[in-house]
């Protein structure tokens, strides 16, 4: 019996859930709702590690995947002066280093955008008649969830209501579904803050920058990175531990606010200082929040399920956010073309399968934070040391990942009923 679905968010996983779950069911009915009015697809790099590639590979979409994957060759931690402390190269292909770069890293508005347009693309090669397929609605949100043994209630921002056999939250880290489903206090408390603001914008190239990411420490705890590989632009990622509670207050309030809140934190900063705060001012990308790990017991209420970082985002810090909701996205579909009507069996079987990937995707002691950012000069002097320490013993020793990569896909539960090309 094909399903009444609706997916709140076009982020990464939603297209990729709706995707899948067309390819199990043609005749299931799909409907996407995007609160922005176009397809936000901003952001910087991502990187594509673990099963990630495995799943858009299964999904016939890693080629065009890698071809818009962008070519960063390593990085160089830099002191205040622009001098090299220490340089980490690229992870070449069936490697694992330590460092930022792996072997595929995208621009997150680059795969958000080719996940919709391959959505559209299966879409339209199925022919999908009225009531069936997959249908995008944007610049609209949910704004109640009621449950009964017939399924999920919808009431929508423009007053429309629904009813649904599902409702599937991809709506990111702040998702209004986690609280409309499990209750305001539920959804807060699930939020683990690692302690971390981070910004992140484009600014523009400068001569010689070359293909290398960027990596500086500043006295006050502050992070800065700049990543530009091929690209026409730079991208900036502005990390902080600055307890400012005018930085903290200013996630509720406009963007404009965020953008004061962090140039009144970075504006004494020792590298490229001026370059940062105009692009703090001016770039028309900005996108700020604060760092943390979504952590719940349960991942659905009901027919109401969580996917993404709506239900497990690990945070920039461990990275794999992209993976994990790639993996719970092909997870997901797969056990609902499984288990067929038992939507709620389905589920559960989702939130078992998912929490050993969830598990090791989280592990992170929010208590090492600090140590990463320290606060003094000599403080940073004595990491300087370190880093470039651990960047010479990486350098001698890459690690081989072949048998790992391969592992990656082992550890994927095989669904054949989701009958992927
Ligand atoms: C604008 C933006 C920029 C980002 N930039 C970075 C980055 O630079 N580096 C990084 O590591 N990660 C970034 N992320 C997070 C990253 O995309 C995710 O960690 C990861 O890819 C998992 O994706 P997701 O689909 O679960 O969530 P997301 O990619 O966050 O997508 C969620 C989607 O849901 C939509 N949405 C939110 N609330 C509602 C609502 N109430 N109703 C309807 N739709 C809603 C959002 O507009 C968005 O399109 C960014 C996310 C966003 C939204
Ligand atoms: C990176 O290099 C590969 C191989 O040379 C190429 O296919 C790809 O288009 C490049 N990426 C960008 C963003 O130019
Ligand atoms: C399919 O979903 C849309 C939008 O959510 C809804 O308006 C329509 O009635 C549904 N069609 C069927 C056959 O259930």
């Amino acid at each position: 019996m094909p399903l009444n679905v609706l997916i709140v968010g076009a982020g990464v996983c939603g297209p990729a859930v709706a995707m899948l779950l067309q390819g199990s069911n043609p005749q299931h009915n799909i409907t996407i709702v995007e609160r922005s009015p176009t397809l936000r697809s901003t952001g910087q790099q991502i990187d594509l590690k673990n099963q990630a590639p495995h799943i858009l590979r299964k999904m016939g979409l890693l080629d065009e995947i890698k071809a818009l994957c962008v070519n960063e060759t390593g990085l160089e931690v830099v002191d205040s002066a622009g001098k090299q402390i220490a340089y980490f190269g690229a992870a070449a292909s069936g490697e694992r280093r330590i460092g930022l770069t792996s072997e595929h890293e995208i621009m997150r508005g680059d795969i958000v955008r080719a996940l919709y347009d391959a959505s559209i693309k299966q879409n339209s090669d199925f022919k999908a008649s009225p009531g069936q397929g997959i249908t995008y609605l944007f610049g609209q949100t949910i704004t109640c969830l009621g449950q009964s043994a017939q399924g999920v209630d919808v009431t929508f921002s423009d007053g429309r209501e629904h009813r649904y056999d599902l409702v599937i939250g991809a709506d990111g880290q702040y998702s209004r579904t986690r609280r409309l489903a499990f209750g305001q206090e539920v959804s807060d408390a699930a939020f683990k803050s690692l302690g971390v603001h981070a910004a992140y914008f484009s600014i523009p190239r400068i001569d010689g920058e070359g293909t290398l990411a960027r990596g500086h420490l500043a006295p006050g705890r502050k992070m800065i990175y700049t990543r530009t590989s091929d690209r026409p632009v730079t991208g900036a990622l502005l990390f902080t531990m600055d307890e400012s509670p005018r930085l903290k207050a200013s996630y509720k309030e406009s963007v404009e606010n965020q953008r004061e809140a962090f140039v009144e934190v970075f504006k004494d900063m020792d590298w490229q200082t001026d370059r940062f705060i105009s692009g703090l001012k001016h770039s028309d990308d900005f996108y700020a929040n604060e760092l943390g790990q979504i952590k719940l017991d349960r991942l659905s209420a009901g027919r109401v399920v969580l996917l993404g970082d709506a239900g497990y985002c690990p945070s920039p810090f461990t990275g794999l956010g992209t993976n994990l909701c790639l993996v719970g996205a092909y997870v997901l579909a797969g056990e609902l073309a499984r288990q067929g009507n038992d939507v709620e069996g389905a589920l559960r079987c989702y939130e078992e399968k998912m929490r050993p990937f969830i598990d090791k995707c989280q592990q992170f002691s929010s208590k090492t934070m600090g140590a990463l950012f320290p606060s003094s000069r000599l403080g940073i002097w004595a990491m300087h040391n370190l880093i470039w320490a651990v960047s010479k013993v990486a350098g001698l020793f890459p690690q081989s990942q072949k048998g790992d990569y391969d592992n990656h896909d082992e550890r994927l539960p095989k669904y054949p009923e989701l009958n992927l090309p």
